[in-house]
């Protein structure tokens, strides 16, 4: 694991937008794996930014979006369809059939997950896959004790991401308990995964994250077995880990070759 620590969430999300731009350019027909929430606002905006301003074009990606409510219509503002159409997808160049989000709103919710990992595949996998991190430390909707070789299927939501997310849909009372999530196992076979996360209330599952042992109890330490996982913090979410002197010695220190900025 690689931890990166930065200032503020817009340099770190700058950073990461560096990256993923950075993946593009070196093959345009990149399939990124995208997440919503909170988190990858910034990273979005920095693109988009990077689409308009620098001519970064993304009309050769494909992207695979982490997950998506059960029972809400991709036309409901509060879906994730809705979440990256607003954020993202409007705003750049990307084909509309290029890009992918789970199908909550169908009526098999089986056979869509498993029609979704046919779709991965043939695209070839995803090469870069940005991802946030639960206060409970999920990835994607991959809830404390999902197994840490699941694939995409159905979930319960946990309370703490109910409250987490009740902002989004005007109270928790009326957040979806059921969703369709990728996998822990799909996210782990990715080529490079890129997690951020911001806010003092993220500190504890960071720490579980990167410095606790594997276990499904925090479902993100399985990025610990990842081959390649690059964790980009600001100060708050950073400061229970006990190396983070060490993180940022490493960061300062990388040969010239190996560096992002
Ligand atoms: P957030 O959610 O970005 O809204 O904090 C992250 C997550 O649930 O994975």
């Amino acid at each position: 694991m690689e931890v990166i620590i930065k200032d503020c969430a817009e340099n770190a999300s700058n950073l990461a937008a560096k990256i993923i731009s950075g993946f593009i350019k070196k093959k345009p027909d990149t399939v990124l794996g995208l997440a919503t929430g909170s988190t990858p606002l910034l990273v979005y905006k920095e693109l988009i930014r990077l689409h308009k301003n620098e001519g970064l074009s993304f009309r050769n990606v494909t992207t695979f979006n982490l997950d998506e409510y059960a029972g809400l219509s991709p036309e409901n503002p509060s879906s994730f369809s809705s979440y990256m159409k607003d954020n993202f997808f409007r705003h750049i160049d990307i084909p509309s059939l290029s890009t992918h989000i789970p199908d909550g709103y169908t009526k098999d919710l089986q056979s869509s997950c498993e029609e979704y990992e046919k779709k991965i595949a043939a695209s070839g996998g995803i090469d870069l896959q940005l991802l946030g991190i639960g206060e409970d430390g999920h990835l994607a909707f991959n809830e404390p004790s999902s197994s840490l070789a699941s694939r995409t299927r159905i979930k319960t939501l946990s309370e703490v991401t109910i409250k987490a997310n009740a902002s989004a849909f005007g109270g928790a009372d009326k957040v979806p308990r059921h969703v369709i999530t990728m996998g822990t196992g799909n996210i782990l076979e990715s080529k490079y995964c890129l997690l951020l996360a911001f806010g003092a209330k993220k500190a504890s599952a960071v720490k579980n994250m990167v410095e606790g042992a594997v276990s499904a109890s925090c479902p993100a330490s399985a990025l610990q077995l990842h081959r390649h996982a690059v964790i980009i913090l600001d100060k708050p979410a950073a400061e229970l880990l006990q190396n983070k002197d060490y993180y940022n010695y490493v960061y300062q220190n990388k040969p010239d070759w190996q560096r992002y900025e």
